[in-house]
């Protein structure tokens, strides 16, 4: 008889943290494209630009000053600085260098903010649909996402549904603007809701701003910056999106104390910092003008309107993204099952899409389309949908 060794077993913490579905869908398409199909890629999450040349000439130079070795892990001086000016004076957050702590992409800086907010048995509401790794950083925790339906808070108000989800475990808001799925940018009323409702029943805010660039219609608005909230916030941002700098792994984080040393020491613990190559070449972004930043955006729009335009024309109804890069059609037409009209645009026209339903219970019926991808690939993969759908 074989006994099973009783080591060999996960850490019960790590038990309901998942991995995301996407990499499945990435795998199928491979397959395809293996088989020779041609596939018109709409599931990705990232800039469809390159990296702009100043910021990989800015890492060539590091490289050659040899500013290579290690770094204070809160990140080099002179970035950290950089960062709080662009805190005060675009996002409105009264920032010091101090409050300033780089890390490795977004995904880091909220790692370390669920880490530092969150203990076992907590509950976090988060606006659902989602970004899918939130649940998990919150199972990391050993906590739970109560999920608070966007479309309810805009409905019937942010402080009453926030109060309809909440109980005496609650202790902290997620909030995402420009949110990932749905394009939906939070406006400064709804921003005023939340923060009053965070105000009155003492709650933490865990803001995620990746991308607050990319925005069309509207302006984005920091929750941070609302009187009483710097203290009670950890806002994320990240270099990926703006600077298509997606594998350069490096964002930021902004809050105060206790949250710094929470995060200060889930860093300390975890990479130790940024390779600090990669901060002087962000520190070369964080100098891009305006002036670039908003000709992006243009490109960013031209495609939302052609990709929106041919969706709602095909049936498959989306409302207006007013930020990020994707739309969020319901495709309740095609299948309400998710999964299976993915796979019948997959199949039937070569479309590729990310099913809502991978970004909780209230995505579901609907699929993720990006429109950061080229011109070209918007047009064929419409064109693709109108003659097998
Ligand atoms: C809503 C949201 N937040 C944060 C991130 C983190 O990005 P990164 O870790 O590349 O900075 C992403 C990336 O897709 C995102 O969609």
């Amino acid at each position: 008889m074989t006994t099973i060794p009783t080591a060999y077993r996960l850490a019960s913490r790590l038990d309901d943290v998942g991995f995301s579905d996407i990499v499945n869908i990435r795998n199928r398409i491979m397959k395809l494209r293996e088989q020779g199909a041609r596939v018109y890629q709409f599931e990705g999450g990232e800039p469809y630009m390159n990296t702009p040349e100043v910021v990989k000439e800015a890492m060539i130079r590091a490289l050659a000053e040899n500013k290579t070795r290690y770094a204070p892990s809160s990140g080099i001086p002179e970035l950290r600085e950089a960062i709080a000016e662009k805190l005060r004076l675009k996002n409105k957050i009264p920032a010091q260098p101090s409050d300033v702590m780089v890390c490795n992409g977004g995904m880091q800086g909220l790692f370390g903010a669920f880490q530092s907010v969150v203990n076992r048995d907590e509950e976090v509401l988060v606006f659902s649909p989602f970004w899918t790794p939130i649940k998990d950083l919150i199972a990391h925790c050993e906590g739970k996402a109560i999920l608070v339906p966007t479309s309810e808070a805009r409905e019937h108000g942010f402080e009453k549904t926030l109060a309809h989800y909440s109980t005496d475990r609650t202790r902290a808001i997620y909030y995402n603007t420009p949110q990932n799925p749905t394009g939906i940018v939070f406006n400064r009323d709804e921003a005023q809701s939340v923060s009053r409702f965070a105000q009155e029943r003492d709650l933490i805010v865990i803001a995620d701003e990746a991308y607050e660039d990319l925005i069309y219609d509207e302006e984005h608005f920091s929750i941070a910056s609302i009187e009483g909230m710097f203290e009670r916030t950890i806002t994320v941002f990240t270099l990926s999106k703006t600077y298509a700098m997606t594998g350069w792994r490096i964002g930021y984080t902004v809050a105060q104390e206790p949250w710094m040393t929470g995060l200060r020491k889930t860093t300390l613990y975890s990479s130790n910092g940024v390779s600090t190559p990669t901060q002087w070449a962000a520190l070369a972004a964080m100098t891009i003008e305006s002036d670039t930043l908003e000709s992006n955006r243009r490109e960013y729009k031209q495609r939302r309107d052609l990709l929106w335009a041919g969706l709602n024309e095909l049936g498959l109804n989306c409302e207006l993204p007013a930020g990020a890069f994707y739309a969020f059609p319901d495709v309740s037409r095609v299948n309400s099952d998710s999964r299976k009209a993915a796979e019948t645009l997959l199949e039937r026209a070569q479309v590729a899409t990310v099913p809502g339903v991978v970004f909780g219970k209230h995505g579901e019926s609907h699929l993720r389309f990006s429109f950061s991808t080229s011109v070209e690939n918007i047009e064929a993969g419409l064109d693709s949908l109108r003659r097998n759908l």
